[in-house]
């Protein structure tokens, strides 16, 4: 490290690298520089410890006197502290010095958490999941971590072969399965396919996430609503479109599931046509009422292609999910995963592929409906006593259920401005909600649904969720509806209107 050129080295420091650029002709300034801009702009963190300067000279080619030298300097200066036994550290700095902290909570954040979307995060097995991790990264084979099979691992695809059709009554083989990244990227796939083969559009249920509405425009498609109503989708309305993405085990957000004479009718719609049926089967693990509903896909697998996800069984964090798809699908969604991301983790696959064969999936599958039953019965109770005008619909099945909002919407007060102040209100005692209006189609022409919050049961960790109940209760009896007294609009005791 000498003369004037750039000069950047990465010595290695307790098997950690240390970047330092050192661009100054004068050696020991130049490293002083560096060290000191490195702290200054963050790269190196209060209480890092850097290499001794025996080793930093080392690997830099300097004299140890010359690095020891700049250390004196900056320890002088306050940039680094000298231990006797903890070696060089970097000094905790008072800003503006440091780099951008993270700032502190806003105290406005609210402390309970009812929307939906999560499994409860705080639950996630992850002893059973370091476990099967364990046992299958000892039984895999040593490609296992290679450039694997786009497909997704055979592990993976074998387990899931006869996990969904004992689950969930798919009828699916390995070589039908491609393993991908959750449910969204499994439409994306799906999207770039049928866009390529020169579809315009897909039907999806006009209230629905909002997010696959955003995968289906970013591979070009355009989203057409479907009204729902208790039988689910109107797939009788189904027209010219391509494809149409349904959630039939559990409408979201709604909550029917898809009704027998509806799935007959959807089937006839995709032979009569060649239009594709998407099945978001995102938690047909988790009906509360009777036993589950089977997967269309069992009754249709040359018409339907279902998608399956970890990330309300498991976490969304997980990242994995899985396409079963007709045959003439299977090679384009392929190619379609291959120039998207090559494959999904083989370490994830294992080790999902694991807990699902050593039982550790249903386990977890099991109590995770049966904690979510329990909650939902909590909730019915708690509205029950606590705020009695108000129903709730949507409790058949699933992690989450809809409050309805009492009151009648007016054209001051439309559904979602009744929602929006509701989520307003739960704001103030503490409690995030969301409103169902968020999840309605942009191009909907029937009448909105009542108002309503879509409530997540499984997202607060145990010891918050009758907190975030009491919450709740305490946000609807302030409702302008509830305020009125006796004469107001009642809904009648909490029940439930799920067909
Ligand atoms: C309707 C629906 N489908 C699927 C998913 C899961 O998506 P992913 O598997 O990409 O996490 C969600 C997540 O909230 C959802 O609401």
């Amino acid at each position: 490290v000498t003369g004037a050129d750039a000069v950047t080295a990465s010595p290695t420091v307790f098997g950690i690298d240390l970047h330092v650029d050192l661009t100054s002709s004068r050696v020991r300034a130049g490293l002083e520089g560096a060290l000191r801009e490195a702290v200054r702009s963050g790269l190196l963190v209060t209480g890092t410890r850097l290499p001794s300067s025996r080793q930093l000279a080392a690997d830099l080619g300097l004299a140890r006197n010359t690095v020891a030298d700049a250390y004196g300097q900056l320890v002088a200066e306050g940039w680094l502290t000298a231990r006797q036994g903890s070696g060089t550290r970097v000094a905790d700095l008072p800003s503006p010095a440091r780099a951008p902290a993270t700032p502190p909570p806003r105290t406005t954040e609210p402390g309970y958490d009812l929307r939906s979307g999560v499994p409860t995060l705080a639950s996630f097995p992850a002893t059973a999941w370091v476990t099967a991790l364990r046992r299958a990264l000892h039984a895999a084979p040593a490609d296992a971590l290679g450039y694997t099979d786009v497909r997704g691992r055979p592990e993976l695809r074998q387990a899931l072969a006869s996990h969904l059709a004992r689950t969930r009554g798919v009828r699916a083989c390995p070589d039908g399965i491609v393993v991908c990244s959750g449910f969204t990227q499994g439409l994306s796939l799906l999207a770039r396919v049928l866009h390529q083969r020169g579809a315009t559009t897909v039907a999806t249920e006009e209230y629905a996430q909002p997010a696959h509405r955003d995968v289906l425009a970013a591979q070009g498609l355009a989203s057409r609503p479907l009204p729902v109503d208790v039988e689910g989708a109107l797939v009788d309305r189904l027209g010219d479109e391509d494809a149409v993405l349904l959630t039939p085990a559990h409408q979201f957000p709604l909550g029917p599931t898809l009704s027998t004479r509806r799935r007959s009718a959807v089937l006839t719609w995709a032979a009569d046509t060649g239009g594709l049926v998407i099945e978001d089967d995102y938690d047909g693990e988790f009906r509360h009422d009777r036993h589950s509903v089977g997967a269309l896909q069992g009754r249709g697998p040359h018409h339907v292609v279902h998608v399956g996800t970890t990330s309300k069984t498991l976490a969304p964090g997980v990242r994995l999910g899985w396409l079963v798809a007709p045959p003439d699908l299977v090679d384009d969604l392929v190619e379609a995963k291959r120039t998207t991301d090559l494959a999904s983790s083989s370490l994830d696959q294992l080790a999902l592929a694991r807990l699902i064969t050593d039982g550790g999936y249903d386990k977890h599958v099991r109590r995770s409906r049966h904690v979510a039953r329990r909650r939902r019965d909590e909730l019915l109770d708690a509205l029950h006593r606590q705020a009695p005008a108000v129903q709730v619909d949507g409790i058949a099945a699933g992690l989450h259920t809809l409050v309805l909002l009492p009151g009648v919407p007016t054209d001051a007060r439309p559904q979602a401005v009744v929602e929006t102040d509701a989520v307003a209100s739960a704001a103030r005692h503490g409690l995030a909600v969301e409103g169902l209006q968020a999840y309605r189609h942009p191009d909907s022409d029937t009448t909105p649904r009542p108002a309503a919050l879509v409530v997540g049961l499984a997202t607060p960790p145990d010891h918050a969720y009758s907190g975030a109940l009491t919450r709740l209760a305490a946000t609807l009896n302030e409702l302008p509806a509830l305020q009125d007294g006796p004469g107001s609009r009642r809904a009648g005791p909490a029940s439930s209107s799920v067909p």
